[in-house]
């Protein structure tokens, strides 16, 4: 298959259609009018996450540097949104890719990806020594990689192009807003969004106080490992893109508060969207009444609710796993979440 010409990914084909994503107010989470809260909508990128920016940005980069060609097999593990965005630009460039998945994968998730082309590898078993499925993914991906001569792993944990794709991320939300972004609340997971975004506030002097939203049972701002239900956000590893001055404060949330988050959206808002939308949504909630009257917040929602109709949107797997749930019009605790200062 012949592979399109850069120039051709600019201004035509789905990828152009990646970014500039809808900010939107959503008017009935406010505190009694004082706060300005919106939330960037990342499930409109075409792939249906914000992980499309980071795709598209790693395999375009890769493509322009020479690093990769027409004959390149590109090989990444990935549990889910990564996954599917690098699918969607493979296909787009005519590239092999091989895509690394464990049992946590959804069904919904490796069917997206299998029908844009991908191939899907699935690991049975954790890591030995970690008892992790992200090292069991990394150890196969290591070994693909020795045997197939040509490939490329993009390595979204560590790999710079993941996070630089979020610089527009944060400059589309400055835009919108005048450069009047007060509080940003992000999801973390390989931190590409939250270090781009931060890496933008700090070079464009943004008056914007940084919330990251991790997951409890996650690592990454040095949390207790537990197990986590809802895939996305948090993870079992510190990512190398980590940074410790990236964000302000880390809120970490409950897988419960997740569910609670997003039907509450889905309820009240009329928005649609996956766990760590949810997570990031309870995080605001969790500080909302300390934030400065009259600012803008702004809540970064990664993607679609979709792809967990299965799970978060379901009453039999949320009564399975929590038993009985508030309903989503009732008040959402304020005690449910963990707040640490970085
Ligand atoms: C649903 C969802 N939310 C949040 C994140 C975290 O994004 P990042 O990897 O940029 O930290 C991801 C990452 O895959 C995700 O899939």
């Amino acid at each position: 298959m012949s592979m399109p010409k850069l120039s051709d990914s600019v201004g035509a084909g789905i990828l152009s259609a990646i970014g500039s994503t809808p900010l939107v107010r959503l008017a009935k989470v406010a505190r009694d009018d004082e706060l300005n809260v919106f939330a960037k909508l990342e499930a409109l990128n075409p792939g249906g996450s914000v992980k499309d920016r980071s795709a598209f940005n790693i395999i375009n980069k890769a493509l322009k540097s020479g690093a990769i060609g027409p004959d390149t097999v590109i090989i990444e593990s990935s549990s889910g949104n990564m996954g599917v965005g690098l699918a969607q630009a493979c296909s787009y460039f005519g590239l092999r890719l091989i895509c690394i998945v464990d049992p946590k994968t959804t069904l919904q998730n490796i069917r997206l990806m299998e029908a844009y082309g991908c191939e899907v590898e699935l690991i049975t078993e954790p890591d030995q020594i970690t008892g992790e499925f992200l090292q069991a993914r990394i150890n196969r991906v290591k070994t693909l990689r020795s045997r197939i001569k040509n490939s490329y792993w993009p390595d979204q944990y560590s790999n710079l192009d993941n996070s630089s794709a979020h610089h527009q991320t944060m400059r589309e939300m400055a835009a919108s807003l005048d450069s009047k972004v007060d509080y940003l609340f992000c999801a973390t997971s390989t931190c590409g969004t939250l270090r781009g975004c931060a890496e933008y506030v700090r070079q464009h002097k943004l008056p914007t106080k940084v919330y990251a939203v991790d997951a409890v049972g996650s690592v990454i701002f040095g949390g207790k490992k537990a197990q986590r239900l809802i895939p996305g956000h948090g993870a079992a590893l510190v990512p190398p893109l980590f940074q410790t001055d990236l964000a302000d404060e880390c809120i970490q949330v409950t897988d419960l508060d997740c569910v609670v988050g997003c039907r509450w959206l889905a309820r009240q808002e009329a928005i649609l969207v996956g766990g760590s939308s949810g997570a990031v949504f309870m995080a605001f909630e969790h500080v909302k009444d300390q934030l400065e009257p009259g600012s803008n917040c702004v809540l970064v929602f990664a993607d679609r609710g979709e792809r967990y109709l299965d799970t978060i949107y379901s009453d039999v797997w949320v009564k399975d796993h929590f038993g009985q749930i508030p309903a989503p019009w009732q008040t959402i605790s304020e005690e449910s979440c963990l707040t640490a200062t970085y």
